[in-house]
């Protein structure tokens, strides 16, 4: 988590969505580092994104680290093909973990194109795949290699900054908006 903190590189008082985030166990750790960060957890899952299990995460930091925790944290629950997230607000959106389960990411990364301060950055937590059809071993889903990354935040709108390696083939991926929406106009939800 201190190598994620280091990269992720959060500043008192920003606005950070999560998407994927479950209970926000990282995010609520990062919230004990820096003062007065915001974040929205985002999710698909209402049993475990939701205010009492963030209470829940935040009692128990506040016991372990015997220190209050200043973060707000807003619980927002999406769906496959839309994050429910507010518009142009984001210093930060962070995918840990997650990417490599949703079912509709070219959708996901097109509202977190709209979530993004015009100046804000997406980074990206993932395990990539050796080799094109590899499975995590976690969960059974599909994983991307570096390549397919790429070429899906390309395809997005998004360009790749730099990226940084942890453990076990993670890696973060820090990416920008561009300014000009390739979406706008070409896909449309069902
Ligand atoms: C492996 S968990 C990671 C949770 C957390 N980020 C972590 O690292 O501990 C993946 C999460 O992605 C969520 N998820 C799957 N599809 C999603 C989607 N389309 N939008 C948002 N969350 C999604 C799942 O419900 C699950 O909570």
């Amino acid at each position: 988590m201190q190598k994620s903190l280091s990269i992720y590189n959060f500043k008192p008082n920003e606005v950070i969505a999560s998407i994927g985030a479950s209970s926000g166990v990282w995010e609520i750790w990062f919230a004990s580092q820096v003062e007065n960060l915001t974040f929205y957890l985002q999710d698909i899952d209402p049993l475990n994104c939701n205010q009492d299990e963030i209470n829940y995460g935040i009692n128990y930091y506040e016991k372990l680290l015997q220190k209050p925790i200043s973060g707000k944290f807003i619980p927002i629950i999406g769906t496959q093909s839309k994050t429910n997230l507010p518009e142009e607000i984001f210093d930060k959106i962070l995918i840990i973990n997650s990417l490599h389960e949703f079912e509709m990411p070219e959708f996901i990364l097109q509202d977190i194109h709209t979530g993004l301060k015009s100046d804000g950055k997406l980074f990206i937590e993932e395990q990539v795949a050796k080799s094109s059809g590899e499975i995590h071993e976690g969960c059974g889903k599909r994983l991307f290699t570096e390549n397919e990354l790429v070429e899906i935040l390309n395809k997005c709108g998004f360009e790749l900054i730099d990226r940084h390696f942890k453990d076990d083939g993670v890696l973060i991926f820090k990416i920008k908006p561009l300014e000009i929406n390739l979406f706008e106009g070409k896909i449309s939800r069902s």
